[in-house]
């Protein structure tokens, strides 16, 4: 160990949707999530966000919190429609709401490193020409990053474009298990055009107005592994990496999408809606990082295998995908890895795969990479003195950081590390049963009681391997 930088961002993260609650407080305005979770029968236990951890009233708690850690920095996201209403007009309310964050984190020494989209699109975009799949949307995200870049670009380095573009893009236009539960691959990948794009021009407009800053996308980067070594099964994993990485990966980086990718969606039937014009967009707005947000490494057995045992089985997931078949079946099939551990959830639990991830990317795109997520999944228990002993998430996080400080020893730029979360909070599919904090909040689906929080031993834990500098790890 000690390959850290001496200004490593040893921090975490969260979302708006996921912690603020004050769902219609102080002129904020609903989004999809507001909309969506209150549809019986979309999420875990018909919990939602209208609470969530209180972090609107309770965020000086929580910073007070954060700098006892010692927290390096704290990457949280904007809700669109807190700061812009309807008729396009700012919310001064919800304008001054995040600058009380930034400063309060600043005070305290926090890195604040902002996220502009964390899902939650104003719900009035949906309703007027359906949100991200209107080129419409594409001027509406970039006065919305005007807003925010000229309030707060220079209190504020670090931001984080688009979070998590292929999940809000599949989860919503395939899986149905996000807003607006659609089930339609090329209306999927519309809508991931019309996002590459809006996130292009943010990142352009962002070079002009906050020259001094540094900006990325935050994606969720599952490596590819094939599932042995059969020259059939790397064909799939390379199948797989093409259209579940490079999709994004590609056009983030060099601003173009990849060229066997391409060719397998359109020999599926598929295409890329280009317009004039979109070429030269994306081509003008590459990131300063690269945003890896990891859990997971992902195996991929040939098609025509005849092997069943290995399929994945998704039926601990709290929310229950209703589409199982999909257009890429005849090109890869996601394959259990009998090499790893899983977690309650049944994600791999898998830190080599991290170390993989930042190899990958520092070699296909040469770019720094901020890590803006990792963490564990739990089911976290409060004992009657006020403990919570999560000995398996200090595991989690420790063996992980021990694989980046290797990647790093082998070249990869890492300028810094944001576990997933620093508080307990609302996961958008297990409801708050699904604990990734170091901060335990007192309050399941039902009951919000005082939200009490709490320190878990990971708490400790992780503020020692700052206070170290991952030293003593
Ligand atoms: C990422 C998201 O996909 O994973 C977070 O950016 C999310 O918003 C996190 O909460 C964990 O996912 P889950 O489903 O376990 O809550």
């Amino acid at each position: 160990m000690g390959n850290f930088q001496k200004d490593f961002l040893w921090g975490s993260a969260s979302a708006s949707y996921q912690i603020e609650g004050a769902a219609l407080i102080d002129g904020k305005e609903p989004s999809i999530w507001d909309h969506y979770s209150h549809i019986l029968g979309n999420t875990f236990k018909d919990s939602n966000g209208d609470v969530a951890i209180d972090f609107y009233n309770k965020f000086e708690e929580d910073i007070k919190l954060m700098k006892e850690m010692n927290l390096k920095a704290y990457r949280f996201s904007i809700s669109w429609p807190r700061v812009i209403h309807k008729n396009k007009q700012v919310n001064p309310k919800g304008i001054k709401f995040y600058h009380q964050v930034i400063d309060q984190l600043i005070k305290n020494g926090i890195e604040p490193i902002i996220t502009i989209y964390h899902w939650d699109l104003p719900q009035s975009l949906q309703d007027e020409y359906e949100g991200w799949e209107s080129r419409k949307v594409i001027d509406d995200f970039l006065d919305y990053s005007e807003v925010l870049f000229k309030e707060y670009g220079n209190k504020v380095k670090y931001w984080v474009s688009l979070n998590e573009q292929n999940i809000f893009t599949y989860f919503g236009y395939v899986e149905k298990l996000h807003p607006p539960k659609v089930a339609d691959y090329q209306r999927f990948l519309n809508v991931n055009h019309n996002a590459s794009l809006a996130n292009a021009k943010c990142i352009s407009l962002f070079h002009t107005l906050v020259p001094k800053g540094l900006i990325g996308p935050s994606f969720a980067y599952r490596p590819t592994y094939p599932v042995s070594n059969k020259p059939q099964d790397v064909i799939a994993m390379e199948n797989a990496q093409e259209i579940e990485n490079f999709l994004w990966l590609d056009v983030y980086a060099k601003g173009y999408y990849p060229k066997i990718g391409l060719k397998l969606l359109e020999n599926l039937g598929y295409h890329i809606p280009f317009e004039p014009g979109d070429k030269d967009i994306l081509l003008n707005g590459k990131p300063d990082f690269m945003g890896l947000n990891y859990y997971q490494s992902l195996s991929y057995q040939d098609t025509n295998s005849k092997t069943k045992d290995n399929q994945k089985d998704l039926s601990n997931m709290s929310v229950q995908t209703n589409n199982t078949d999909f257009v890429t079946d005849s090109l890869y099939k996601n394959t259990k890895n009998t090499n790893l551990n899983f977690t309650d959830w049944d994600w791999e639990i898998d830190p080599i795969g991290l170390r993989i991830a930042l190899r990958r990317i520092t070699s296909r795109y040469n770019l720094p990479i901020l890590i803006s997520e990792n963490g564990l999944g739990a089911i976290d228990k409060l004992n009657d003195d006020g403990t919570i002993n999560d000995n398996y998430r200090i595991h989690f996080l420790k063996e992980h950081i021990k694989e980046i400080d290797k990647a790093i020893s082998e070249g990869c730029e890492v300028i810094g590390y944001c576990t997933w979360s620093f508080q307990d909070l609302f996961s958008w599919l297990n409801g708050y049963k699904k604990r990734y904090g170091f901060i335990y909040i007192d309050r399941d689906e039902e009951n919000e009681k005082e939200l009490k929080r709490y320190k878990k031993d990971s708490f400790y834990w992780y503020k020692d391997v700052i206070d170290s500098n991952a030293k003593n790890i």
